[in-house]
């Protein structure tokens, strides 16, 4: 049986990927693994505060970029390393591909300046470049996204863009699950939530066979 295991989930706002990583951490409590579930921008108490800025304040799109890269750097170090060297499964509420989406493809900051940062923030004494081993990237148009969202809660600054930006994110996803196929399973979110978990589970029990 493998044991750590680091597991991220991306899509655009609302598509669902909260409920199905919940679900995950309970699936693999079941299995005997110890999980850590966590969530970016975010993970650590210094790391929310810079949640609720990048969610809450408007600024320079390099301020932006640097800033989920810094709460990151705290992430990985304070809780993401520790937790994968003890064995456990992490399941991440967002990674650095949402960085490229939004940052890179929603604002449209440069993907070379982003790819850079990359590489020194997710340089750690394991790994030259820890990336997680799945990425599970619910995929829905933004259409249907802006319809959920709009009977859920009060907008935050990314929620409450135009549909034309959550089309650039969910290009910016497309570009980087081109850049590394095999470490993404896409998911179509725009289907029943029944429906969804059965896809998250086979794409699972196909990851955990190997
Ligand atoms: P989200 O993950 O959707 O949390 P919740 O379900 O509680 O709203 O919110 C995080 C927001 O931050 C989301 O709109 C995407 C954005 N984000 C970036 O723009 N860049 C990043 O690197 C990350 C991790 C998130």
């Amino acid at each position: 049986m493998r044991q750590a295991w680091f597991i991220s989930f991306e899509g655009i706002d609302g598509a669902g990927k909260s409920t199905h990583s919940e679900g995950l951490a309970q699936w693999f409590k079941s299995r005997g693994h110890v999980v850590t579930l966590t969530r970016e921008p975010g993970g650590t108490p210094l790391a929310e505060k810079f949640r609720a800025l990048a969610l809450h304040e408007s600024m320079d799109p390099l301020t932006e970029a640097l800033l989920m890269f810094a709460a990151r750097r705290e992430h990985l170090i304070n809780v993401i390393e520790p937790a994968l060297a003890r064995g456990e499964v992490v399941l991440c509420d967002r990674f650095t591909d949402a960085t490229f989406a939004y940052q890179g493809g929603g604002r449209g900051f440069d993907w070379d300046v982003l790819k850079a940062l990359e590489k020194m923030v997710q340089k750690v004494p394991a790994s030259s470049l820890r990336q997680p081993d799945l990425t599970i990237c619910f995929d829905l148009p933004p259409s249907v996204a802006a319809e959920r969202l709009s009977a859920a809660r009060v907008p935050d600054k990314f929620e409450s863009q135009p549909q034309s930006f959550f089309q650039s994110v969910r290009e910016g996803y497309a570009k980087r699950m081109q850049e590394a196929p095999s470490r993404f399973v896409q998911i179509p979110a725009d289907q029943s939530r029944d429906a969804v978990w059965s896809d998250v589970l086979k794409a699972i029990e196909k990851a955990y066979a190997k």
